[in-house]
């Protein structure tokens, strides 16, 4: 349940350089989800209203995340993360929040239980909460200061640390994620200068400032939490990605989903597959898709925002988008449905079936080399072998209607706008440009005509 005295704040607006990438860095995606998408997950799970501060790309940012529309915040420069707290500070003034949860946008694998953690610390008193780590390469983490009686004293970034100045190296680092008292850090967070290597505000500084100002700052230390830092690179991307995917196939696993090869199946966040189901790897299920019980899933598929019913099969290759496939249905080897494809109950569609905007009836089959778009086949119908719906005049598409019982013959083009009555029978090679009417026989190709061959003789 979300705090409703807790605010969240994303920071959002860096560029992400060491990414490589002309996207923003909180628009790269791990399963399929952009990184924004976990941090505001965790987020929301905690905390009654989220605040994002955006700025590089910010555009983008915002058209991809409609679901954060009344919390986003604009620095307009990038003058560092204490400069980005400052700039949202209005609004978490404004939420009457008593405390601010902050979060990196880059940090990905960040938990509603991490954030629990830290906002029970500053429950119990703390003006300033933190959360820390000991990694044995504290890298180009911020370092955490302590006095001799133990108590942190504050954060020095990697550029700015001096053993000579600071002391060892203890490896104690800042994971980023802060739980502070609105009323209690203000103070602080305004006197924030930029007297750094990198000339920037650091949220960082907010530790030592509350220090002198005698607040109270508990910093929660946990060992090798590797997953609560920032994803700055291709290489932390990848190696948050891989411990994602990992810990979701586990947990299906645990629930009693069958998974073969299973260090090869990737399972997005939000997609759902129900214990009972059977995956083979390597695939790919993405975005909000869904899996019943009994359905199977072969190797080399990649199923995105699909309603997967139960005891179907989706065969070999197969590559699924916004589709719906029902009970007893048979997709692929190497179907594509697009989306607005819907494989009716026990319906069977083949390889090298592209459907899109379509719908076989319970019990239709369209087995082999097929294109259905904008199309509505009936019940127990059989589409031949290279039928094409021709859906689109260069300007405009249309419907193709096939009644149920019909039986396209082979090679046909139903030339859309067109309607085939149901039980009608469509002669193999026909170009269809007019409707046919049940229960008739409709054909339209050229006679064939056997010639004597002239002078040839045999
Ligand atoms: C930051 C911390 C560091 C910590 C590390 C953990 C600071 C100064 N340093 O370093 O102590 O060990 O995270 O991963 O906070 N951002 C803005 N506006 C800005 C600058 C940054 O919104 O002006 C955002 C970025 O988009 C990013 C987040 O703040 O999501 C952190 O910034 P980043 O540059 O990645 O900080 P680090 O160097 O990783
Ligand atoms: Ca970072």
């Amino acid at each position: 349940m979300p705090h409703a005295n807790t605010i969240a704040v994303i920071l959002a607006a860096g560029k992400g350089t060491r990414m490589h990438s002309d996207k923003p860095k909180v628009l790269q995606t791990l399963l399929g989800e952009n990184m924004l998408f976990y941090v505001a997950a965790a987020a929301s799970a905690v905390a009654a209203k989220v605040l994002t501060v955006v700025g590089h790309g910010q555009e983008l940012v915002q058209k991809a995340h409609p679901e954060l529309a009344d919390g986003f915040v604009l620095q307009t420069e990038q003058k560092g993360t204490g400069h980005a707290l400052q700039v949202a500070w209005d609004k978490v003034r404004e939420s009457g929040a008593t405390h601010c949860l902050v979060l990196n946008g880059d940090a990905p694998l960040v938990t509603p239980e991490d954030l629990e953690e830290l906002m029970g610390t500053a429950r119990e008193g703390a003006d300033i909460a933190f959360l820390t780590s000991v990694l044995p390469d504290a890298g180009a983490f911020g370092r955490v200061l302590r006095g001799a009686d133990g108590n942190v004293t504050g954060i020095v970034e990697a550029k700015d640390f001096d053993p000579a100045v600071h002391g060892e190296d203890t490896g104690e680092v800042n994971t980023g994620l802060f739980c502070l008292s609105v009323a209690a850090v203000e103070a602080s967070l305004f006197s924030l200068t930029s007297a750094n290597r990198a000339g920037e505000y650091y949220i960082t500084d907010l530790v030592g400032l509350g220090v002198e100002a005698g607040l109270k700052v508990h910093a929660l230390k946990r060992e090798g939490a590797l997953d609560l830092f920032g994803s700055n690179s291709p290489l932390e991307l990848a190696q948050a990605e891989s411990r994602l995917r990992a810990g979701i196939v586990e947990s299906l696993l645990a629930s009693g989903v069958l998974l073969h090869q299973h260090e090869t199946i990737v399972v997005g966040p939000r997609a759902r597959v129900a214990p009972g189901a059977e995956l083979t790897g390597p695939c790919r299920i993405l975005g909000a898709t869904t899996i019943a019980r009994g359905a199977k899933v072969e190797a080399f598929c990649q199923i995105t925002d699909c309603t997967i019913d139960a005891d179907c099969e989706v065969r070999e290759f197969c590559h699924l988008e916004s589709a719906h496939v029902a009970s007893g249905a048979v997709a692929g080897p190497y179907a594509r449905l697009r989306p607005g494809a819907d494989v009716g109950e026990n319906a069977r569609v083949g390889n090298f079936v592209e459907m899109k905007k379509a719908s076989l009836g319970p019990g239709a089959k369209a087995s082999h080399l097929t294109y259905l778009g904008d199309a509505s086949v009936g019940a127990g119908a059989n589409i031949g072998a290279g039928t094409i719906t021709c859906n689109y005049d260069g300007t405009h598409k249309h419907k193709t209607s096939i009644g149920a019982g019909a039986f396209i013959g082979s090679n046909t083009a139903l030339v859309a706008p067109v309607t085939v009555g149901a039980g009608a029978l469509v002669g193999a090679g026909s170009v269809i440009t007019k409707d046919v009417p049940e229960k008739t026989l409709g054909i339209g190709r050229a006679r064939q005509a056997n010639l004597p061959l002239r002078g040839k003789k045999p």
